[in-house]
């Protein structure tokens, strides 16, 4: 995409963090913009800043869980823009499972956090998709993957690196499809950091709905501080990236349609090319806690 001004973006789990982020500056260049999130509160008063600030936003209370909110969102969206040119399949959770074995995980916490990371994605590309596809214009889908399962798997945050394998890949399988088809419309991954992103991520189950309740008690959510002394003791220093750098950077891949929106870092690539020399060399993956 080369030209953002007065076309339409939808941006899901668009009321906090990364989410709020891309919203902000895709209205700054000049985007009609969509805001769909879980959490209705959240989302008015980020509607309300936005337009405070000038940009042409609006608010549509959205549950990405659930396929029949997210084709109300697309229903809304065509019927009031006409067409959606950029769709970001951004909303996810995670659990605060820090260390979690896969054979102590709970099951409600899989289907939680695989129905709005996984399925969320899902959702939005079935809903608004065909008729992007119909329209045929240019445009684009950002799948929100992470570095953590996207990129390689951190062992202890098991659900939620295999949820972020999945976008990745769903992603990957966008990108070739959209090709076989000859559309204009391309498909983006997008890996938030290089660090850890400062964002609302580790209060997920503020908006964790009755039907995905925990078995148990879960733990509570680690601070920044937390994350920092964790990771320090492990010998690794802890950095923090701002939403509005990861919405910048976007923005500037998808002015080159780039597929791999992956911020530069020397730490993500080795594992990257480690993960990969393994693959092909058929030796065993070396274990990272982090
Ligand atoms: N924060 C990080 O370090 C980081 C790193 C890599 C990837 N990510 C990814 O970035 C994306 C955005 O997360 P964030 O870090 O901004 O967290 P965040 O909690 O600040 O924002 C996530 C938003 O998603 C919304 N949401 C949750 N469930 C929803 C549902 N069922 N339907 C619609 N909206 C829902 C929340 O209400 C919230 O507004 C996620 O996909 C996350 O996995 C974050």
């Amino acid at each position: 995409m080369r030209e953002f001004g007065g076309k339409t973006a939808v941006v899901t789990g668009a009321a906090s963090g990364v989410g709020r982020a891309l919203g902000r500056r895709f209205g700054q260049a000049g985007m009609r913009v969509v805001l769909a999130d879980v959490e209705s509160a959240a989302l008015e008063r980020t509607t309300a800043e936005l337009r405070s600030e000038g940009l042409d936003v609006t608010g549509v209370v959205t549950d990405v869980t659930r396929y029949d909110s997210v084709t109300a969102l697309a229903r809304h969206t065509f019927d009031t823009y006409g067409a959606v040119h950029l769709l970001c399949n951004n909303a996810g959770v995670g659990t605060n499972e820090l260390h979690t074995m896969l054979w102590q995980s709970a099951a409600s916490d899989w289907r939680w956090v695989l129905a709005v990371n996984v399925w969320g994605v899902l959702h939005g590309i079935k809903a608004f998709v065909p008729t992007m596809l119909e329209h045929g214009e240019e445009g684009h889908v950002v799948n929100t993957s992470s570095g953590n399962g996207g990129l390689f798997p951190l062992p202890m945050t098991p659900i939620y690196a295999t949820s972020k394998a999945a976008v990745t890949t769903i992603s990957e399988v966008l990108h070739y499809q959209l090709q076989m088809v000859g559309a204009k419309l391309k498909a983006s991954v997008l890996f938030p950091g290089p660090h850890t992103v400062n964002t609302n991520i580790f209060q997920s189950a503020r908006n964790r709905p009755a039907e995905f309740a925990p078995e148990s008690t879960p733990a509570p959510a680690p601070t920044l501080e937390d994350l920092r002394a964790m990771m320090e003791s492990a010998g690794r220093a802890f950095q923090v990236t701002q939403p509005g750098e990861v919405a910048e950077y976007t923005l500037a891949a998808l002015r080159r349609d780039q597929f791999w929106i992956v911020p530069p870092s020397a730490e993500s690539d080795a594992r990257v090319r480690e993960r990969m020399e393994s693959i092909l060399a058929r030796r065993d993956p070396v274990l990272h806690l982090w």
